[in-house]
């Protein structure tokens, strides 16, 4: 029968929370982990405010037909992510079906929820259209069903303001938890998620020196340079680097690495347009940054063996493989380069090693405008803030005062080192064994703050640093290069300057780099940006900058499609063929015009079937004066996009900046769409744009 659960089902989460006498379930919709981090610490808060315990849940676990059966005087919570176009995660999917099924019928018989009290926290971002989707939609159709909400609907803009939302929602709501609930406030305060053990008799071969899979470290442990079995996101692949190149022809202030990871031999496959994800590790400075606070820097201290076990499986996992070394746990498996977040501050202001320090904390934890101005601002991480904190140099060689934070405690604040996703910039028809990534240095300074009296900063992105550390060491010079200083121009001349952060690139025990072959732990993600399958189909492709990545794998896929069609057809094979049109933008000609050398050869194979059109920003101008945007020349040519769109059924493509780009284009196409309709923008463009997105014919991968 339909929704029918049965008693001790593993798929049961009632039955689980009765026998575990847990009040609260909390529902995470999660594809990178921010969800279920957030779910945990939900979970974590019912125990610290009110002592309650609950279930952490993945919900592609569980069935939800007893819905009805939850006891009035307990919560469900979700922790839902919205994806795309107003997705739902692959893992929140089979919930999200059960849910909106018009004729759903609960294990009771009937379809209402009139017992069930919820919590919703949705984590969606503002660039994109159907913002929050996932979580709005769960919250009408729950109150339809008759369930009742606790608080406000939280909803997290991950562009700008996550935490903020977070913590800005979370209070009030739980106050109505407290009523609801007939709860009161005074848990069991700080608790321990972790039980942290330290080993000396271990064997090396069980020890994690970096290795992301119990797999990886078998293959260690025998040697062999890579795990084995199938590579995802729980195994990734360590692919040893073929080649990297820097793109951009003017050297120092800005770079763009051009790196191929080889897959041959892993059974690897990859399509034009799919994502690889990439696990960096943290540089050596805050590796040691860390150690040193903590009082594990020494050569000794740092390559302790510890294990670690949760002291409630169903609240807290842990987070990364052990027994491990805590040199390993800070380089590669907790993300200690990110901005400090308030939360962690106001929590570890009780491990202050004075009372100034803890003020200190406690102020930047609780006064958002402080924080702002002295810790996000200058964009300081958790180890510098706690250096800051008690005035110590941020400086190497670090003499720091040590904090008494016990490790359990930094486990269960720092989050996880996460891989980061680039687009594909190959095809897998041209390049079927190697994966190609485009990326774009991420560094920036940080504006003066009066406020701290604190100089400009330079911040580094973490993952693009390090792959310009591998692409250096594997491309010639055979170690890192050491403190590259930076080009000092267009720098106030009183800055200090700061050095490349280096990374510690031979991977877990040397067995990342072998004969000078750099490896880097990747893994490929799926996606629907694709091709048509009929290159009679035109194509509208835009993007500027890194944006181009993808365009240049669907470029070489019709290279290789059009040099079978050519050895079977003969020279004119390509006569009925479609036009595909690419719009690209970069500031001038001969600086960062990315892959400049090989457009010519694709336009050559594809016999005038690639149209390229390229927007030099910064030396051409438009009639009024303005800069020359990839927007500007789409509408230059809009007399022959219009009616391929209309009437040939192209598909347009949009890859780039989400915030500013991606959303001048769509109104660019929009007033196209709208004066070849006989119309305006708002009513008969915004239409066909929407009908274009309706039909999965204007796609976008873009990002912020
Ligand atoms: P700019 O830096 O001269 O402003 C790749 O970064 C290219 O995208 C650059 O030429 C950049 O120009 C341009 N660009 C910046 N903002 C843009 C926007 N809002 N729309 C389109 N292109 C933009």
């Amino acid at each position: 029968k339909k929704g029918a659960v049965e008693e001790g089902d593993p798929r049961d989460f009632v039955g689980k929370m009765e026998r575990g006498k847990k009040r609260c379930a909390m529902f995470y919709g999660s594809q990178t982990g921010t969800a279920e981090e957030y779910a945990l610490r939900l979970a974590k808060e019912a125990k610290t405010r009110f002592g309650l315990s609950s279930l952490v849940c993945d919900p592609e676990e569980y069935d939800f037909a007893n819905l009805d059966t939850v006891p009035s005087d307990c919560a469900i919570f979700f922790s839902v992510a919205t994806y795309g176009e107003g997705e739902p995660t692959d893992n929140a999917q089979p919930f999200m079906d059960f849910l909106m099924d018009p004729s759903v019928e609960f294990s009771m018989g009937g379809s209402t929820l009139e017992n069930l009290h919820y919590v919703v926290f949705g984590l969606g971002n503002k660039t994109y259209a159907y913002y929050n989707e996932v979580a709005r939609k769960i919250d009408n159709r729950l109150a339809e069903l008759g369930a009742k909400r606790i608080g406000e609907r939280g909803e997290g803009d991950d562009d700008k303001s996550m935490e903020e939302d977070y913590l800005g929602w979370k209070d009030s709501m739980w106050e109505k938890f407290s009523e609801v609930l007939g709860v009161e406030e005074g848990g069991a305060g700080d608790v321990a998620d972790f039980a942290v053990t330290e080993v000396t008799t271990l064997p090396a071969e069980k020890v994690y020196h970096g290795e992301l899979s119990p797999r990886a470290l078998l293959a260690t442990a025998s040697g062999a340079s890579t795990p084995i079995g199938s590579y995802d996101a729980k195994n990734p692949y360590p692919a040893p680097v073929l080649a990297s190149k820097e793109l951009f022809t003017v050297g120092g202030e800005r770079n763009c690495v051009h790196i191929e990871f080889d897959v041959t031999g892993s059974g690897m496959t990859y399509q034009h347009g799919d994502h690889v994800g990439v696990w960096p590790s943290n540089p050596d400075t805050e590796v040691d940054r860390m150690l040193h606070i903590l009082g594990l820097a020494s050569d000794e201290r740092r390559h302790a063996v510890v294990t670690i076990e949760s002291l409630d499986p169903a609240l807290a996992k842990v987070p990364f493989p052990t027994p491990a070394t805590y040199d390993a746990i800070f380089r590669h498996y907790l993300d200690i380069s990110a901005v400090a977040s308030r939360q962690t501050l106001a929590f570890l202001a009780r491990y202050a090693p004075t009372e100034e320090a803890r003020e200190k904390l406690t102020r930047w934890g609780t006064n958002r405008d402080a924080y702002v101005a002295e810790v996000d601002g200058p964009c300081l991480k958790l180890a510098e803030v706690l250096q800051a904190a008690v005035g110590d140099s941020l400086e190497p060689p670090f003499s720091s005062t040590p904090w008494p934070i016990p490790f359990d405690r930094m486990i269960s604040v720092v989050p996880r080192l996460q891989p980061r996703y680039y687009s594909i910039s190959s095809s897998s028809k041209l390049h079927p064994s190697t994966i190609h990534v485009t990326a774009v240095v991420l560094k920036y300074q940080t504006p003066p703050s009066s406020v701290l009296k604190h100089e400009p900063r330079w911040v580094f992105g973490l993952s693009t640093n390090f792959i310009l550390n591998v692409s250096r060491a594997s491309s010639g010079a055979n170690t890192p290069v050491e403190g590259q200083a930076q080009s000092t121009l267009g720098v106030p001349q009183n800055v200090t300057m700061h050095k490349t952060p280096q990374y510690r690139l031979a991977g877990p025990r040397g067995h990342y780099v072998r004969e000078n072959v750099y490896r880097v732990p990747i893994h490929v993600r799926r996606s629907t940006f694709r091709l048509p399958t009929s290159p009679k189909v035109p194509v509208i492709m835009i993007g500027p900058g890194t944006g181009v990545a993808p365009f240049r794998g669907f470029v070489q896929e019709r290279v290789a499609l059009a040099r079978k069609a050519i050895e079977k057809n003969g020279p004119d094979a390509l006569a009925e063929w479609a036009p595909m049109y690419l719009f690209y933008g970069c500031r001038k000609s001969n600086e960062d015009f990315l892959y400049k050398d090989e457009w010519p050869t694709y336009e050559q194979e594809l016999k005038g079937k690639l149209r390229m059109k390229v927007a030099f920003s910064r030396e051409d101008r438009n009639a009024d004066g303005s800069k020359v945007y990839v927007q500007d020349l789409l509408w230059n040519e809009r007399d022959d996009l219009a009616p391929l769109i209309l009437e040939k059924r192209a598909y347009v493509y949009i890859c780039g900046d989400a915030k500013s780009m991606a959303k001048s284009v769509e109104e660019k196409l929009a007033r196209m769409l709208g004066a070849a309709k006989g119309g305006s923008a708002e009513v008969e463009g915004a239409k066909e744009v929407k009908l274009l997105k309706d039909r999965n014919r204007l796609l976008s991968d873009v990002w912020s």
